[in-house]
């Protein structure tokens, strides 16, 4: 069976408080079976995080990172200062990074690398525009983009993956793929990942990620290969999170 992992990505959202708050909620959950959890908030929160979460089943994430291990980059983050900071998982190639910030299949490989070298677990996003859904291509587009980072690995670090299935139609826009629909898309996934890897299509983790909610959560969650959730707007109320962990739990 695989552990479920429910991520909270804040994206340039959140605060100190929110931080403490998450703590504090987080301390005393009871969760009805294991499930590993995740806070992606924003790099200034980060050393503030690793201290609020200490005792609580939250791990620490970062949203991206860039791929040099250091220098002349105004504004950039490397992997290795993630990892100084106690962070555990890191988004990459998250649809508003790939459009917002034109990063391509290649630059999100890069990413993922620099970020499996120096111990970081990678969550891999991925999926289709509205354009590419209604043309008929959403499996070809997202199997690329899974395709041209997995199939480059090394078995060991296709193990440290995570992969985010997030349709970009679904994200912060309220309307959430059907459970039938994510579904299908996970199982495209996983039987791409079978074909040269049969191992770990078994042990590969699947997030489903699109306006997740406390009161969609659940079945979305019960889908066979629907293994979690990449969840924004919901993981900014701690409450609703907490619902969702508890839904997976
Ligand atoms: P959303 O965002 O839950 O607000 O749709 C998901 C994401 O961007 O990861």
């Amino acid at each position: 069976m695989r552990k479920p992992l429910i991520a909270g990505n804040w994206k340039m959202n959140g605060s100190a408080e929110l931080i403490e708050t998450f703590g504090r909620t987080f301390a005393g959950i009871e969760l009805s079976s294991p499930v590993d959890v995740v806070i992606h908030p924003p790099f200034p929160y980060l050393d503030a995080a690793r201290s609020a979460f200490a005792g609580t089943p939250l791990a620490l994430g970062a949203q991206t990172l860039n791929p040099l291990p250091s220098g002349a980059r105004t504004g950039e983050v490397s992997g290795e200062m993630l990892a100084e900071f106690g962070v555990e998982y890191v988004l990459a190639g998250h649809s508003e990074r790939r459009q917002l910030y034109h990063e391509s299949d290649e630059q999100v490989y890069e990413r993922v690398i620099a970020a499996l070298t120096v111990g970081l677990k990678p969550i891999l996003c991925v999926g289709e525009t509205l354009e590419e859904r209604d043309a008929g291509q959403s499996e070809d587009v997202v199997l690329r983009q899974v395709g041209h980072v997995m199939a480059r690995l090394e078995p060991g670090q296709r193990r440290m993956m995570t992969i985010a299935y997030e349709p970009v139609w679904a994200i912060g826009t309220g309307r959430t793929a059907s459970p039938e629909q994510a579904q299908q898309m996970m199982a495209a996934i996983r039987g791409y990942q079978a074909s040269f890897d049969s191992a770990l299509a078994d042990a590969l983790r699947l997030l489903y990620g699109g306006s997740m909610n406390a009161s969609n959560a659940r079945e979305l969650l019960a889908q066979e290969d629907i293994d979690g959730g990449l969840i924004g707007g919901a993981s900014l109320k701690v409450d609703d999170f907490k619902a969702i962990c508890q839904s997976a739990g």
